[in-house]
């Protein structure tokens, strides 16, 4: 894909967040990725264009879909993947985020896809490490390239960003996933709701510009795309809610609730999904309306397209 033009259309030697990323960079990410779509469906997946580089993993923090897809973008992009369990690693010994960075630092990797529990952790250990930096996810702070498939799952459906109306339902307050759809949804033209009970949103949710709702029949009127969250349970120390059951009543997603969107409204999820807590389990699987499988295919595309974009930019990693 030679795009001598690459460096300059997308010049970022890590991605951290959506922060950061004007409009026409995101969008080069989401062409790209568009053809990393394609390449995904053949029978032979593979290119060489990350050849001779090494990928590793690191996460500190649970994951099935987005680890296991960096995993497979980085394969089919040639390069060497390892994939670092904290469980089994030194972390478990007491070594620091910093020195099990510097330490894998040292082995001349070229890039490290980083999910962490506290907020900023990546951005801390971006500062470090000679090597292109990921955050797959840090806290309830950023996580990039659930966004950016997200974009592309909506694009490829709805021919475009722009002028769409989304909501975004649920635990906005823990949701990494939240605060990065926020920016780039705005960034590329859409118009933001988000519907969540008082407890669940931020103190600062103003400083958004997104429109707040507190109920579904207001907050899903119209709405093009309805974006549920999971309950971040493990990010809740405190009551937030009165009972799951209640929250299904008032916030989780149903047929009934969802006919004040748009017709063809499209459902999304990014995983894991908790059935008959924020959304129904029918229409969790309902190929008409949900399209929660398609963002898990379009994540390995974008995952390909973010390490493309930075390999592009990134001199081979030979420093001591
Ligand atoms: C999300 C995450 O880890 O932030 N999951 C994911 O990456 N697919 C959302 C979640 O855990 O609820």
């Amino acid at each position: 894909m030679g795009d001598p033009d690459a460096t300059l259309r997308f010049p970022h030697r890590h991605i951290l967040g959506i922060a950061g990323l004007a409009r026409d960079e995101i969008a080069f990410l989401l062409d790209l990725a568009d053809s990393y779509v394609d390449q995904n469906r053949r029978a032979d997946k593979k290119n060489a264009v990350l050849r001779g580089r090494t990928l590793i993993n690191l996460f500190f923090e649970d994951s099935t879909r987005t680890r296991t897809s960096f995993e497979l973008a980085g394969k089919r992009l040639g390069a060497d993947v390892i994939n670092m369990s904290v469980a089994t690693s030194a972390v478990k010994k007491g070594e620091t985020l910093i020195d099990t960075a510097m330490t894998l630092n040292a082995m001349h990797l070229d890039v490290l896809v980083v999910r962490h529990a506290a907020s900023g952790a990546v951005h801390l250990l971006a500062d470090k490490v000679d090597c292109a930096v990921v955050n797959a996810g840090d806290g309830s702070h950023e996580h990039p390239t659930q966004a950016l498939l997200d974009a592309l799952t909506i694009r490829r459906r709805k021919g475009g960003l722009e002028g769409l109306l989304v909501a975004i339902c649920g635990d906005i307050l823990h949701s990494r996933v939240a605060r990065s759809n926020m920016l780039l949804l705005q960034t590329m033209g859409a118009r933001v709701r988000v519907v969540a009970p008082a407890t669940l949103l931020p103190a600062a949710i103003g400083r958004y510009g997104v429109e707040v709702h507190h109920d579904m029949r207001t907050g899903l009127a119209d709405a093009d795309i309805v974006m549920m969250l999971r309950l971040q349970l493990e990010r809740m120390n405190g009551s937030f809610l009165p009972s799951i059951r209640e929250y299904f009543r008032f916030f989780g997603l149903d047929y009934a609730k969802l006919g004040v969107a748009k017709p063809d409204a499209l459902i999304m999820h990014p995983g894991p999904i908790n059935r008959g807590v924020e959304i129904d389990s029918e229409l969790a699987d309902d190929i008409n309306r949900s399209v929660i499988r398609e963002q898990v295919e379009m994540g390995v595309a974008v995952r390909m397209a973010c390490l493309d974009a930075l390999m592009r930019n990134a001199p081979s990693n030979a420093g001591g």
